[in-house]
């Protein structure tokens, strides 16, 4: 039997802790007894195949899910004791969940603007310097050019972008990115890895946890790694443990190789 990884860092705060987590939908259980421990200064890459439960995971931390069992303490708060409304305004979120509740009619810039209240669309009354910062967090993503123009119209990349400039104007303490590089080339993709590596090393920098597919995407920032399988943990904790050919072998049920090149890890698949 192989062994299954599950390393608990000890003696700090309750930051980001699941406990027992279980999500059951359609008599389906989708998570598992999940048990995450996520501590301050730490950034997290969440691994696993399609339909692991990886984004459902994510959906529960952002309170857009309740747990069937289990605990749950984002940012020091527990759910059920919390305001789940304040709470989002300091989670930051990137991915294909939320994009498809974008209306395509939406402005870039109330898009971004959005961000200040956790909302798609904007139900408060932004003031000028929040539309300055929203230019700004533009201009910073390398989009400015799509500001003319309908959401709905944009190339995936300029989306990614726009979502980016988003979940960071509100200065988030927890940044969900849930495939955050899907559609995007290959020069805005090392951009926006740069941009990630840059955020992670600054001192008010949010917690980050980063969906993949692709290891090679996963930079030196980001130190932990939390491997998921059918809704169940297969690893958890530092990547030298956790990101291993061993263990990714196991999560994707194939003889899976791992190397290291100048700090990025590249995976192979060992077909025999
Ligand atoms: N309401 C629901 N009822 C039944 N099954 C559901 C429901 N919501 C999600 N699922 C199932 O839960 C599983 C996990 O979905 P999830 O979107 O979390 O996977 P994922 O790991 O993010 O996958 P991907 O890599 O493809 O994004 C899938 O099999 C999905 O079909
Ligand atoms: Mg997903």
């Amino acid at each position: 039997m192989t062994r299954t990884a599950v390393e608990q860092d000890t003696g700090m705060e309750d930051w980001i802790t699941l406990e027992g987590v279980t999500f059951v939908r359609n008599r389906k259980t989708i998570l598992d007894r999940i048990q995450w421990k996520i501590t301050p200064g730490t950034h997290w890459t969440l691994i696993g195949p399609n339909g692991s439960g990886k984004t459902t995971l994510l959906q529960l931390l952002a309170g857009y899910l309740w747990p069937t069992s289990g605990d749950i303490t984002v940012l020091g708060e527990k759910f059920g004791h919390t305001d789940l409304r304040e709470l989002r305004k300091k989670i930051g979120w990137v991915g294909s969940f939320l994009q498809a509740q974008i209306p395509p009619s939406q402005n870039p810039l109330d898009l971004v603007v959005s961000g200040k209240f956790a909302s798609i669309g904007i139900f408060e009354s932004p003031s000028q310097d929040d539309y300055a910062q929203a230019r700004e967090w533009i201009q910073r993503l390398e989009c400015p050019q799509v500001l003319p123009f309908a959401y709905g119209v944009l190339s995936q990349g300029e989306k990614q972008r726009l979502l980016i400039a988003r979940a960071l104007i509100h200065r988030p303490q927890l940044l969900i990115l849930d495939e955050p590089c899907a559609g995007l080339d290959l020069k805005a993709r090392e951009q926006l890895l740069q941009t990630l590596e840059n955020l992670g090393r600054t001192p008010q920098a949010p917690t980050m946890i980063f969906v993949t597919h692709h290891l090679e995407e996963i930079l030196p920032v980001f130190s932990h790694a939390f491997l998921i399988k059918a809704g169940k943990c297969v690893a958890s904790g530092r990547k030298s443990n956790s990101l291993t050919g061993e263990m990714l072998s196991k999560t994707f049920e194939v003889p899976m190789e791992v190397h290291e090149e100048e700090g990025r890890l590249w995976s192979r698949v060992r077909f025999r």
